[in-house]
C-alpha cells in the first residue's frame, strides 16, 4: 500500500492493483522533456503575469532544468512509484525547491498538462517522420534518375500488362511518399495550437495569458474553446492514420521487393545486410527485412483502431480511458521511425537486374494494345474491332509459343491484310513504352520531367 498524492479527498492508500491499473509512469516517461517544456512555458507565463512571484519562478526554473538534466544523465530514474510523469516531476521538484514547487500548479491541471505534452510529442515527431519521408524520396528519386530507360513490364492483376520503365514505377511511390509527407504537414498545422491553460475543463479565474505560453512552446495561437481541448485527441488519431496510410504503402513496396527478389522473379537483388539465411536451407536468401516492413503495417493499424474505438462514446470532457491513448500512439511511432530508416537504406542499396527485368517483357504480348491503337490509327479500325484482330493475333503467337513482338509481318499480315512494315516500330517494347507520352505517363521524357517535378517541389520544402 502506498499513500497517494495527488488526492485531498481520498485517505485510504491505493492499493497494488489499483496502482498497476492506474499508474501510466511506466509509459508515460517518455514524455519527460515535454512535461518539463511544459511547465517552465507555464510557470513563466505565471510570472509573467503576477499570479506567482518573480522569485518562485527562478526556483521553478532552476530546479526543472536539473530534474532534466538527473533524468538524461540517470541520476533521478523515472522507474518510481508515481502515478504518472506529471506528478513525478512536480513531486520531485517540491522536494528540491518547497512551496514554490507546489505553486506551479496554478492555472493548471492534469488534462490541459498532458494535453500539451502528448500534443507537443505528437507535433516533433510529426516534423522527424516527415523529414524520413523526404530522404526517401530523395533516395526514390536518385534510384529512378538511373533507370528511366530500364523496361520492365507494368502490372495490373499481377499480370503483364504493358511495358513501362522502372524509374515510373519508382516514381509511383515517390508520388505516394509525397502525399504522405503532405498529409503529416496538413496535420502538423491544423493541430498547431496550444492546449496549456484551459485547466480541468472550463479555463480559470487566474489572470493568465495563453497566448504567452503559446508563443513560448511554438504553437500558432492557444485553442479555442477549452471543453474541447482536454477531450480531444484528434492530433494523436491523425499521426497514427498518417502512419497507417504511410505503413500502407511501404507495405506495398516491400510486397513487390519481395516477388521481386524471387527466383520467379529475379528482377531486384537486396543487399546482403537486408537479406537473411535460413537455419537449415543453405542456399536461401530471405528478404526478411520488406517482410517485417509489411508484417509491422498490423500492429500501426491496431494502434489506430484501438484509439478511434477509445474515443468513441466518451462523455465531454476528459476521462481516465484517455489515458489509453499513448502506448499506441508511442509505439506506431517508434515503429514507423525505425521502418523508414530501414527503407531508405535497403532502397539505397538495392540492385536492379535490368536484364531481367527486360527480358520479362517478352512475356505477355505486352504490346498488343499498341497493335490495336496501330489499327485504330493507320486503318480507321473502331477500337472494338481492332481488339478482336489483336486476340486473333495473340492466339497466333501462343500458338507459335512467341511473344506479338516476335511474329513476322507476313504472320500479321495473314490476320489483318491492311498491316504495313511500320507496324514492326510500334511492336518493339522500348517503342511502345515511350509512346505513352501522354501528361503522367511512362515514356521515358514523361518519367524525367515527374522526377524534374518531383525535385521542384522538394526544393521548396522547409521540412
Ligand atoms: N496520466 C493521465 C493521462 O495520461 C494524466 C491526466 C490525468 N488527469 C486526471 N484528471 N486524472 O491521461
Amino acid at each position: 500500500m502506498s499513500k497517494k498524492i495527488a488526492s485531498a479527498r481520498i485517505s485510504e492508500a491505493s492499493s497494488e492493483l489499483l496502482k498497476e491499473l492506474n499508474n501510466s509512469l511506466p509509459f508515460d516517461k517518455l514524455l519527460y522533456r515535454e512535461d518539463i517544456q511544459g511547465s517552465l512555458a507555464h510557470a513563466f507565463m505565471l510570472s509573467r503575469q503576477g499570479i506567482i512571484s518573480k522569485d518562485d519562478f527562478s526556483l521553478i526554473e532552476k530546479g526543472l532544468k536539473e530534474i532534466l538534466g538527473e533524468i538524461e544523465n540517470g541520476t533521478f530514474s523515472l522507474d518510481r512509484d508515481d502515478e504518472d510523469i506529471h506528478m513525478a516531476i512536480e513531486g520531485y521538484l517540491t522536494t528540491k525547491i518547497g512551496d514554490a514547487g507546489k505553486r506551479l500548479h496554478t492555472a493548471r491541471s492534469r488534462n490541459d498538462q498532458v494535453a500539451l505534452d502528448f500534443r507537443l510529442y505528437v507535433q516533433k515527431n510529426t516534423l522527424i517522420l516527415a523529414k524520413l519521408l523526404h530522404e526517401n524520396i530523395e533516395t526514390l528519386l536518385e534510384l529512378a534518375s538511373k533507370h528511366t530507360a530500364t523496361l520492365l513490364p507494368g502490372m495490373t492483376h499481377l499480370q503483364h500488362a504493358q511495358p513501362i520503365n522502372f524509374a515510373y514505377h519508382m516514381m509511383a511511390y515517390a508520388v505516394m511518399f509525397k502525399r504522405d509527407h503532405e498529409r503529416f504537414m496538413s496535420s502538423y498545422d491544423r493541430n498547431n495550437y496550444s492546449p496549456i491553460g484551459c485547466a480541468a475543463l472550463a479555463g480559470t479565474p487566474h489572470p493568465i495569458d495563453r497566448d504567452i505560453t503559446a508563443s513560448k512552446l511554438g504553437f500558432r495561437e492557444p485553442t479555442l474553446n477549452c471543453l474541447d481541448t482536454v477531450s480531444d485527441r484528434d492530433f494523436a488519431l491523425e499521426v497514427l492514420f498518417n502512419i497507417s496510410t504511410m505503413m500502407m504503402h511501404i507495405s506495398r513496396l516491400s510486397e513487390e521487393l519481395i516477388l521481386w527478389s524471387s527466383s520467379e522473379f529475379r528482377w531486384i537483388t537486396l543487399d546482403d545486410r537486408h537479406a537473411t539465411g535460413s537455419s537449415i536451407m543453405p542456399q536461401k536468401k530471405n528478404p526478411d527485412i520488406p517482410e517485417l516492413l509489411r508484417g509491422k503495417t498490423g500492429r500501426v493499424n491496431g494502434n489506430l483502431v484501438g484509439l478511434l474505438t477509445v474515443m468513441k462514446g466518451l462523455p465531454l470532457a476528459y476521462n481516465k480511458d484517455m489515458q489509453e491513448d499513448k502506448e499506441g500512439v508511442f509505439d506506431s511511432v517508434k515503429t514507423a521511425t525505425l521502418s523508414l530508416k530501414v527503407l531508405n537504406e535497403m532502397m539505397a542499396l538495392l540492385k536492379v537486374n535490368e536484364e531481367n527485368m527486360n527480358r520479362a517483357c517478352m512475356i505477355g504480348h505486352l504490346s498488343a494494345t499498341d497493335l490495336a491503337d496501330y489499327l485504330v490509327k493507320k486503318i480507321g479500325m473502331p477500337f472494338r474491332d481492332a481488339y478482336h484482330i489483336v486476340g486473333n493475333v495473340v492466339n497466333l503467337a501462343e500458338e507459335q509459343g512467341v511473344d506479338i513482338s516476335e511474329l513476322s509481318l507476313e504472320q500479321l499480315q495473314s490476320i489483318e491484310p491492311h498491316i504495313g512494315i511500320d507496324v514492326l516500330d510500334i511492336l518493339d517494347n522500348n517503342a511502345s513504352m515511350n509512346a505513352r507520352t501522354s501528361k503522367g505517363g511512362t515514356a521515358t521524357v514523361r518519367a524525367l520531367e515527374q522526377i524534374e517535378l518531383m525535385r521542384e517541389w522538394m526544393k521548396n520544402l522547409k521540412i
